[in-house]
């Protein structure tokens, strides 16, 4: 999807863009505010206009991803199968011009050209259990710290087991302390520094010439829940006494959830001692209201500006994934109507229970509707063997394709919710006279959150416009 790059915009832009996103979210807060499950239940389809529901009625998987979500599909212009009313037009426009972009300057990254799976620009040592999407993000966090030039490195949980604490400390020779609220996490972590150490000294041994940048220099771990309402001392703390003037801190978190990301700034603002930060979010609708969002002032003064619980967990969606599975029509599309379908069922039975999970229902594709809404029954404690209506499930299957329109219209606006949020937590360092910046520094189809929020005391200079391209490592 098209959208606007954050970079370089002034500060009374980024007001300004705050603004028009705040009118526009109050304008369509109903198609974000659904539940893609009560389709049905809900008459979704009718709480459109007219004139979207004609437009949109009959569309295909492909078509929805080119026309709607605006993915590059076959030939050059988009051929639309109606004409549209000149308000989906506009929605559509709009959603593209105020959302950040989510493409980077680089096409697929080019580290997994000859293997899927194994990054070439990672060492066989540090790619042992870590999967593609964290190799990726990883190596690519290493070259933001190597254009902050911080010695040292701070993270609030990098990756779940240690990857992005271990990769820093033993593969690029930083300092580093480690934050995890969760004691199994850093218990497995240590384990896995210690594999690595152990590689690592053998192949010193192979090959006693090979520069010994990590020095056996492991993180320094820290099993502690770091209350977001308070500055956490540990944070504070310096990592070992160093020579006078070494203390250069970069904090960061990889996709931080919920208050995490947001007690990142705060201690970036507090702390003299930590120069730059490096934050990717991720759930955001576990951020705590007040306190996790609105930070800045400008947003808090704006009307509309509310974001509730469904809009914030819209807000973490995984449009390419998504767009991806509407480009080749898969048969795994169905899924949401005939969870939908399912809640028609549940509430006929028991109206009280609403959007119960029933999660894991395998190959639902290959499943009848009849048989999918069976095992869902089970699933939530319902009599399987309840009697069916057999024409009222099969007239549901029929709108399959609207429930897909309707799921692709709330992932077009999706994104216009995490650009609010990004765009709070940069005016909120704007506002104390930081400088920040938001990058698409990762591939969006590897890892859907790949926005990255960097943040320095001083100006930074080109040294942002380098993160942008895949070369970064040159530096
Ligand atoms: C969503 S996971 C992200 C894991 C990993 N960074 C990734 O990208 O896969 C967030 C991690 O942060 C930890 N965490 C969340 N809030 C925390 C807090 N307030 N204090 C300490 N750890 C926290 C959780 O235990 C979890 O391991």
């Amino acid at each position: 999807m098209p959208g606007v790059s954050a970079r370089g915009l002034s500060l009374e832009e980024r007001r300004q863009l705050a603004v028009n996103l705040t009118r526009v979210l109050s304008l369509y807060r109903s198609i974000l505010d659904a539940y893609i499950i009560e389709f049905f239940t809900d008459n979704l389809w009718g709480t459109l206009p007219c004139s979207w529901q004609e437009a949109l009625d009959g569309l295909n998987p492909p078509q929805l991803a080119t026309q709607l979500l605006g993915m590059p599909g076959e030939g050059e212009v988009v051929r639309y199968r109606s004409v549209w009313p000149l308000t989906l037009l506009a929605l559509k426009s709009t959603a593209y011009a105020l959302a950040f972009t989510r493409t980077p300057k680089f096409q697929a990254p080019s580290e997994f050209r000859e293997n899927p799976s194994q990054s070439s620009r990672l060492k066989a040592p540090f790619r042992k259990h870590v999967r593609p999407k964290k190799q990726h993000e990883i190596r690519r966090l290493g070259e933001v710290r190597r254009c902050l030039g911080c010695r040292w490195c701070l993270g609030a949980r990098g990756l779940k087991p240690g990857h992005l604490s271990r990769f820093m400390s033993l593969g690029l020779g930083l300092k580093v302390k480690s934050i995890e609220g969760d004691q199994r996490l850093v218990e497995r972590a240590q384990h896995l520094d210690q594999e690595l150490l152990q590689t690592l000294g053998k192949e010193e041994k192979r090959n006693p010439q090979m520069v010994q940048m990590h020095s056996h220099r492991s993180p320094h771990h820290v099993a502690q829940w770091v209350d977001p309402r308070t500055l956490c001392e540990e944070v504070l703390l310096p990592l070992e006494t160093s020579p006078q003037g070494e203390a250069r801190l970069l904090l960061t978190g990889l996709h931080a959830c919920g208050d995490l990301s947001v007690t990142l700034l705060r201690h970036f603002s507090s702390c003299p001692e930590v120069v730059a930060l490096a934050s990717v979010g991720c759930c955001y609708m576990k951020l705590s209201d007040p306190g996790g969002y609105p930070l800045s002032q400008w947003v808090a003064t704006l009307p509309g500006y509310e974001l509730s619980y469904r809009l914030r967990e819209g807000a973490c969606h995984a449009l390419e994934e998504y767009a991806e599975r509407l480009q080749r029509a898969g048969p795994g599309l169905r899924t949401h109507c005939y969870r939908a379908a399912l809640e028609t069922v549940i509430r006929h039975v028991q109206p009280k229970l609403r959007r119960p999970g029933v999660q894991g229902i395998p190959r639902v594709h290959e499943l009848k509707i009849e048989e999918y809404v069976q095992r869902g029954l089970q699933r939530v404690g319902l009599d399987p063997q309840l009697p069916l209506n057999l024409a009222a499930l099969r007239a549901h299957q029929a709108q399959e394709n609207r429930v897909v329109a309707f799921f692709s219209l709330a992932l077009l606006l999706a994104p216009l919710v995490e650009t609010l949020i990004l765009l709070d937590r940069l005016l909120f360092l704007q506002e104390q006279g930081f400088h920040s910046e938001l990058l698409p520094i990762f591939s969006p189809e590897l890892s859907p959150r790949n926005l990255v929020l960097v943040a320095t005391k001083r100006p930074l200079g080109q040294a942002f416009s380098v993160l942008e391209t895949e070369d970064a490592a040159a530096l």
